[in-house]
């Protein structure tokens, strides 16, 4: 057992203040908050401070905060309760809150949250360490954009196999459900030779498989490449065995980019579609720019050049004035498109977005039983969609035991599903092939074939 007392010992800084020398993260939120945890956990590092798992051994507890729906926010307070109490007993024990929800709210945070002592927004996090020291210029509440420095947004590795590069950061997108332009700003590129410089040092240190990511990838625009040109170049210029990308937005993914992926095996065959909602009104006011119709059309074209795509979705109910018949218009796409798996949301109204200026109509409890009815039908099609892998031979990468049985694999397949199977001579990180014996409406079973 550690001496959880010497551990939360704390220096002292030169202004006088306490200096914390042990962090622990919390995440809540996407892949890009992930992304941004690890960076932040980088930087804390290499100014001496020491990453602890467990929350009882920190001297400064940070989390990094979603915004996107009220929920989100909802866990994070939830979280920031038990640290009222948890710092009763130890007042040195120092809370940072990062992140979308702290950029949203700045001070409001701290007034609404009085034992928060830092509140950095999504430009300012990795100034962290700076303000706990307090380095001049530096408060205990920052949020202005403009002191992002692209070079921080550093790529990481998931694990000794995997990695995440960010190729670019915010949106301009603003849909008019969705708080992500207001918190995360607008959108900022990595250029080409970066992204593919980054791969390059993820393959030679063993990666071999590497996930893009922005808010919307299909409008990465860095000088004359754009995101199907940034994908050939990772796919031949790097090495890497296989290439993911997140999220993509309906209105700007070209045919060029289906193409490319129908030609390029490192590319995975898995696409995230977001199509929020199946009803031409709704996805008007919802500021989508597309209609149903054309979401059809390119799904239509997907599934003529990639006939083993797995597709998935977001979708919203509930959004405001959204009809009954309105909301049936989603249940006939979803049946229509037949999506492997989906995110299905209660409509969440955030202020400061335009849709909050609308009233929030949809009384809860419709919203709810919408979201019931479509879940029950995505979990139908779910269902068969997987029923139809089975025979199939999947390359998946061994990501390690499954989380319910641990006599069992888990890999993930290339579009991106779970896959179980029992071996003795697995490694995580391998890529093996699996022959899909079962499944059911989340997960894959089968057998290995060999290892290689
Ligand atoms: N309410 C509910 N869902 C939302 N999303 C974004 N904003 C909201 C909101 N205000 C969903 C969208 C988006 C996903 C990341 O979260 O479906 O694609
Ligand atoms: Fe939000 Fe729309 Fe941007 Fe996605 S594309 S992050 S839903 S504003």
């Amino acid at each position: 057992m550690q001496n959880t007392m010497l551990q939360t010992q704390v220096d002292s800084v030169p202004n006088g203040v306490a200096k914390p020398r042990t962090f622990h993260i919390m995440t809540f939120g996407c892949q890009m908050n992930l992304a941004d945890s690890s960076t932040l956990s980088s930087t804390l590092t290499t100014r001496g401070y020491k990453r602890v798992e467990n929350e009882a051994d920190a001297d400064l507890i940070i989390l990094n905060t979603c915004a996107i729906r009220e929920k989100a926010e909802q866990r994070v307070y939830g979280r920031l309760g038990d640290l009222y109490r948890y710092k009763k007993h130890r007042p040195s024990l120092k809370v940072a809150v990062v992140g979308c929800m702290a950029q949203r709210l700045g001070d409001d945070l701290i007034k609404r949250v009085p034992h928060v002592d830092y509140v950095l927004g999504t430009d300012r996090l990795f100034e962290l360490p700076d303000v706990i020291e307090g380095v001049e210029g530096t408060s205990s509440v920052m949020t202005a954009f403009g002191h992002e420095n692209m070079d921080l947004i550093a790529p990481i590795k998931e694990s000794p196999w995997s990695g995440f590069v960010t190729i670019s950061r915010g949106c301009d997108n603003y849909c008019t459900y969705c708080i992500v332009p207001y918190v995360r700003g607008k959108e900022r590129e990595h250029s080409a030779q970066y992204i593919v410089d980054a791969v390059k040092k993820m393959v030679d240190e063993g990666v071999v498989e590497v996930t893009l990511l922005g808010q919307n990838v299909n409008s990465y625009k860095y000088d004359d490449v754009d995101f199907p040109r940034l994908l050939q170049r990772v796919a031949g210029e790097t090495g890497i065995r296989r290439i993911r990308y997140m999220t993509s937005h309906p209105k700007d993914l070209s045919k060029r980019l289906v193409d490319l992926m129908a030609d390029e095996p490192r590319i995975m065959p898995h696409i995230h579609l977001p199509l929020q909602s199946g009803s031409n009104r709704v996805l008007e006011v919802m500021g989508r720019i597309y209609s149903r119709e054309h979401y059809l059309k390119i799904v239509d074209y997907i599934h003529k050049r990639l006939p083993y795509v797995v597709l998935s979705t977001d979708l919203i109910v509930g959004y405001p004035t959204e009809t009954e018949e309105e909301f049936q218009q989603t249940l006939d796409v979803v049946r229509s498109v037949q999506f492997d798996f989906a995110f299905m949301f209660r409509y969440s109204s955030r202020p400061g977005t335009i849709a909050a200026k609308m009233p929030d109509d949809v009384p809860e409890d419709a919203k709810l039983e919408r979201l019931n009815r479509l879940i029950e039908l995505q979990q139908g099609i779910s269902y068969d969609r997987n029923q139809r892998e089975i025979g199939r031979v999947a390359w998946g990468v061994i990501e390690g035991r499954s989380r319910r049985d641990a006599n069992l694999w888990r890999a993930r397949t290339e579009g991106s599903k779970t896959v179980l199977f029992s071996s003795e001579t697995a490694q995580p990180g391998e890529v093996v092939p699996v022959c899909v014996s079962a499944a059911d409406a989340f997960t894959l079973h089968g057998n290995i074939e060999r290892v290689n």
